[in-house]
């Protein structure tokens, strides 16, 4: 299969028409060696920096290790869970992220923490996309090994690890995990989560 017959089959069957950036974005497991240009992996966390957040906390940090350079994604891929040390360490770029968990200004605790990182993850993602890169995120790590590895302290959260890089060839990959990266993308439908008047309507 070609990267385009990849591209094609990973892209988002809608049901109503969304933008491109949203319908072509996918997590892979098979990356490319390629190493993003420095100023591309910076317009990345650019583009997070920009997302709203409570408060405008900003709550969000990363760690990022970039292949070849330093041990950081060595160090990154000794926190991941056996499942994505599978795959994962072939991305030529690993984060992890990590939230502050209490306000900079009171120290009460922000409960859109986790919320704000995400949100951020979404920009980060989308700008990747429209620069032709792929983002898999993963919960699958050990945030502890995390937090004594890097030093994190104590009031952040180490939330989600990420892997980033271009489209690699799903040959690469072990049979099921070949399998899952060769499969069409599924969600629930738009009934079952978009509610009106009370819980369970369906508005669409
Ligand atoms: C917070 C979060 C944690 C995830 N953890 C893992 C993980 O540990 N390993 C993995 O292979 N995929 C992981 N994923 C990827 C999801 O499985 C994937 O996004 C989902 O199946 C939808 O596929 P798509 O992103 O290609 O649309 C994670 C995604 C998110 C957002």
């Amino acid at each position: 299969m070609t990267q385009d017959e990849l591209r094609e089959l990973k892209r988002a069957r809608t049901d109503y028409p969304v933008h491109d950036l949203i319908a072509n974005r996918w997590s892979p497991r098979a990356f490319s060696d390629r190493v993003p240009d420095r100023t591309v992996l910076a317009s990345l966390f650019e583009a997070a920096r920009w997302a709203p957040s409570s408060y405008n906390e900003q709550p969000w940090r990363f760690i990022v290790g970039v292949k070849g350079e330093g041990d950081t994604h060595e160090r990154i891929v000794e926190c991941l869970a056996d499942v994505n040390r599978t795959w994962a360490p072939r991305a030529p770029v690993l984060m992890i992220a990590a939230t502050r968990m209490y306000f900079s200004f009171n120290d009460r605790p922000n409960r859109h923490a986790f919320h704000d990182v995400g949100l951020c993850l979404g920009n980060l993602i989308l700008q990747a996309t429209s620069l032709g890169l792929h983002v898999h995120l993963m919960a699958g790590f050990d945030p502890e090994r995390a937090r004594t590895r890097f030093l994190i302290p104590a009031q952040f959260e180490p939330v989600v690890a990420g892997a980033i890089g271009y489209l690699g060839d799903p040959d690469q990959l072990p049979g099921p995990l070949r399998q899952k990266e060769l499969a069409p993308r599924e969600r629930r439908p738009l009934s079952e989560i978009v509610y009106s008047g009370e819980w369970g309507m369906a508005l669409f």
